[in-house]
């Protein structure tokens, strides 16, 4: 957070904070709402007739294939997938695979076969990038182990349709489990750790349901980021740096994070030393945050049981008060309408920084040892349910919300949804769009530098650059080594080199 804003607010403190506590506490009357009876929450997604789901949906990849093939012990997973047709199961067998797996076909699912105990392990013994990189449609990734890889663990570049569940994902980059531009997705029952950015980060996706998974001693637990529908649930998130995170990446093309439920997490203890690349957005993430929302609108925060982290509970921040955060005037900076429903939090805020004690002092709470709730900037509309339970600096004046619960909203998973829809000449917008901006963004440093900076090295040199991401050398000495694109071919590589240095945004 930025020092300046927060000391004006100080001021402000020391000048009314008496006065406002006392006036308080003599006669306020308590509005008390049960989160078992009232309305339920009627925001949220809104399928239309024709795609509108029967029935709960647990499944979106459609009909299993019935082609089968198996790959055992010693042999290789993408020679399988190479000489698969579309709409082929791969098993993998127990033992160790020391490669990288891409699909661009639709219909193939990757399921692990797990014998006593044993399962399938891609160890990418720190020399591979990635493991898994999926651009197919309707994928289904089961039952691995994904080991000691540099960039990604599963990623996703615009496939629909995704399941990706019963994984074990460990020490394996900078994303754990990273669907980048999809619609309609499930990431369930993972068991994700040790790692340098988001555990899972759902990026610029529509559609998603991330729910029952252990995620641990990684900076950013699960994080929500310029993707719209998402729900949040039954995850156990401890020991992160940062738990769940809602927020806007700005420079990114999607401009907007809207429609989150977080709802029944176990978000305890997330006060892991943030070990984020230093001059990343999650870095800037104070260690010892149960749940960030930055920038998003209409998250609600239902259900779940947040404790024992350092700095907050929870933190909601406009843009202008985050810090390593370059604004972008196509974002609207603010959270507007977070909606806080029932939550239990305990001993939360118990180490907390001195720019959300100056805000509890601004607030009238003198002498609070802990801290679940705080705000910063503006979040217009928001509102709060039993307020008066928590510890709280920021939402004196969040309105009552008039619900008190999301239980008519089951999940917003949709039936198979078409492929994302690709116009002659769009290759490189694609490829720019569900790739590079995993790591770069428009005007501010994100895993990359800016592109801003790349236009500026390559304008008139299209193929220099197409070059330089087939095999990257190293540059810059505060950045890590960009991983090569060799796997997309050279006309492809061209072309979102073209495109990237072209973007205005
Ligand atoms: C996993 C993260 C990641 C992804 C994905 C990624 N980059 Fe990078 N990129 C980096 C990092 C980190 C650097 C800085 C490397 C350095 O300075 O040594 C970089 C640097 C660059 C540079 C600067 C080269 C120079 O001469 O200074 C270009 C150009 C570039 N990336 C293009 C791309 C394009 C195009 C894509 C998409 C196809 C892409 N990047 C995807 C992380 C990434």
């Amino acid at each position: 957070m930025k020092k300046g804003l927060i000391l004006g607010v100080l001021v402000a403190a020391v000048a009314f904070g008496a006065g406002t506590y006392f006036g308080r506490s003599g006669k306020q009357d308590l509005t008390i709402s049960s989160s078992t009876s009232g309305a339920s929450y009627s925001g949220g997604f809104k399928a239309d007739a024709a795609t509108k789901p029967e029935g709960v949906i647990r499944s979106v990849a459609g009909p299993a294939p019935t082609n089968i093939v198996v790959v055992k012990d010693g042999e290789s997973i993408q020679a399988a997938i190479k000489a698969a047709p579309k709409g082929t199961i791969v098993r993998v067998m127990p033992g160790t695979y020391h490669e990288t797996v891409y699909i661009d076909k639709d219909d193939i699912r990757i399921i692990g076969v797990i014998e006593e105990g044993r399962r399938p392990v891609l160890d990418g013994q720190k020399k591979l990038n990635d493991a898994i990189l999926y651009s197919g449609n309707n994928f289904v990734a089961e039952n691995l182990e994904i080991r000691n890889y540099k960039g990604n663990g599963i990623m996703g570049q615009a496939g629909n349709n995704f399941e990706i569940r019963n994984n074990v994902i460990a020490e394996s980059g900078v994303y754990g489990i990273f669907p980048q531009l999809g619609q309609n997705g499930i990431v369930e029952h993972n068991v994700v750790s040790g790692i340098a950015d988001a555990a899972i980060y759902i990026g610029m996706s529509d559609n998603i349901l991330v729910a029952h998974n252990d995620v641990f001693d990684s900076v950013a637990g699960i994080e929500i980021e310029n993707s719209r529908h998402a729900i949040v649930e039954n995850n156990y998130v401890h020991n992160n740096s940062g738990g769940l995170l809602a927020f806007v990446t700005p420079g990114l093309p999607i401009k907007d994070t809207v429609d989150v439920i977080f709802r029944n997490n176990f978000v305890v203890g997330n006060n892991h030393p943030n070990f984020g690349a230093p001059g990343s957005t999650v870095s800037g993430i104070p260690a010892g945050t149960g749940i960030l929302i930055m920038a998003a609108d209409d998250v609600v925060v239902e259900s779940n049981i947040i404790s024992d982290n350092k700095v907050a509970g929870m933190i909601i921040t406009d843009h202008a008060n985050a810090s390593n955060i370059t604004a972008d005037p196509e974002s609207d900076p603010n959270s507007d309408r977070v909606k806080i429903l029932d939550n239990v939090m305990l001993r939360n805020g118990y180490d907390t920084i001195p720019e959300a004690k100056a805000l509890l002092l601004a607030d009238g709470k003198v002498g609070r040892k802990n801290l679940d709730i705080v705000r910063v900037g503006p979040s217009p509309g928001s509102c709060i349910v039993n307020r008066h339970q928590y510890i709280t600096a920021g939402v004196d004046d969040f309105a009552e919300c008039d619900f008190t619960n999301t239980a008519a909203t089951v999940n917003y998973l949709l039936p198979p949804v078409p492929p994302r829809e690709i116009k002659p000449g769009e290759r490189g917008k694609v490829v720019y769009l569900g790739i590079c901006t995993g790591c770069h963004t428009y005007n501010g440093r994100m895993i990359g530098p800016p592109v801003q900076v790349i236009q500026a090295l390559y304008m008139d040199n299209p193929q220099g650059l197409a070059d330089f991401i087939a095999k990257p050398t190293k540059k810059r000495d505060d950045y890590p080594e960009m991983p090569p694109q060799d796997y997309l071919d050279p006309e492809t590589r061209l072309a979102v080199a073209q495109y990237m240095l072209q973007v205005t945004n």
